[in-house]
């Protein structure tokens, strides 16, 4: 049935080897997560994520012009607010940390694609990702409560100039309420790009050091994903769908390319991989030792994720991969 029986024939050639490759990492692909904090001037580097800073806007709108200059057009915000609440309530107001990041940004770069990430952990004083209830003797976050809140935190984010919506908080129904709420507010255009299948995590230790948003106590199990369960992944994402989202998101990505796999191939959606900070931080310490070759694994790593099925990745190396590519 395939008589060409030498495969090796074909990896003689470097011409014929690019012609032949199956997947291509492309500048298109990245999303680049940037984190702004209160303040002028302020670039301060984050010591489990070297060459990622967390920036006034004055300083992230410059970034932000330096990563268009090396190509990169879309970009996902996090906020750390100047203060933090039981409710998170600095979230959703319109001269937040976000929206006034939102507003510098759409004036310097008015091309540019922004996402906001939606969720509570960086707002609360507790820094779960949403409002807490005692339900029997233990301290959890009330989902239906939550909603509402979302909601006004997606709406403030649109209103100040976000393109897209990524509300990554696992609440059950979150797509729904944000996708009736924004339509209500008159955004029916605006996408839903949903964190569906995200795992509770070790690998977003260095992210809770950018984001200051740790949670004060236990963990979130009791809202993210166990890491030992691929069909549940498909139901978050069937529902996340039914409600209304736009591309889905599998969290982390290197250790979830199975699930990558699985929802491409299920759904046929547009798929966003998140190649989250303890991915990012592994490579840059084993490469810092001289351990590992740091471009040659990037690039293998993130090529990797997008032949599993991902349309899109979400990485801290996008400029240095912009550069790469060039
Ligand atoms: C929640 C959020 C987290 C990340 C992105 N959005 C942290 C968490 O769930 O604890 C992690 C991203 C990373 O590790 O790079 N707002």
């Amino acid at each position: 049935m395939f008589p060409a029986t030498r495969l090796r024939r074909l990896r003689q050639h470097p011409v014929l080897r690019d012609l032949v490759r199956e997947t291509s990492l492309s500048i298109h692909d990245l999303i680049l997560p940037l984190f702004v904090r209160p303040g002028k001037g302020v670039k301060k580097e984050i010591a489990s994520m070297p060459g990622n800073f967390q920036l006034s806007v004055d300083r992230l709108v410059e970034e932000v012009g330096a990563c268009v200059d090396l190509g990169l057009k879309a970009f996902i915000l996090f906020g750390i607010p100047e203060r933090k609440d039981a409710t998170g309530s600095s979230a959703w107001d319109d001269d937040g940390i976000i929206q006034q990041a939102l507003r510098a940004l759409r004036m310097a770069h008015a091309d540019v694609l922004l996402i906001t990430d939606e969720c509570f952990c960086e707002y609360t004083d507790h820094g779960h990702c949403g409002v807490l209830q005692e339900s029997r003797g233990r301290m959890d976050v009330d989902n239906d409560k939550t909603l509402p809140l979302l909601v006004r935190q997606c709406v403030s984010h649109v209103r100040t100039g976000a393109d897209v919506v990524a509300p990554s908080g696992m609440m059950d129904g979150m797509v729904g309420a944000i996708r009736k709420g924004l339509d209500e507010a008159g955004f029916t255009m605006t996408p839903i790009l949903s964190y569906a299948a995200k795992y509770a995590s070790g690998f977003y230790g260095p992210f809770r050091d950018a984001a200051e948003s740790p949670p004060q106590f236990g963990d979130r199990s009791g809202y993210q994903m166990d890491p030992a369960n691929g069909d549940e992944a498909l139901r978050e994402v069937a529902l996340d769908l039914e409600e209304g989202a736009d591309i889905i998101m599998v969290k982390p990505a290197l250790a979830y390319l199975d699930i990558i796999r699985r929802v491409k191939e299920r759904f046929g959606v547009p798929v966003a991989a998140y190649n989250v900070s303890g991915e990012f931080a592994m490579v840059k310490a084993a490469a810092q030792k001289g351990w590992l070759d740091e471009k040659r694994v990037t690039l293998e790593i993130l090529t990797s994720i997008k032949r599993a099925g991902a349309d899109m990745i979400l990485t801290y190396f996008a400029p240095e991969v912009a550069q790469w590519l060039k």
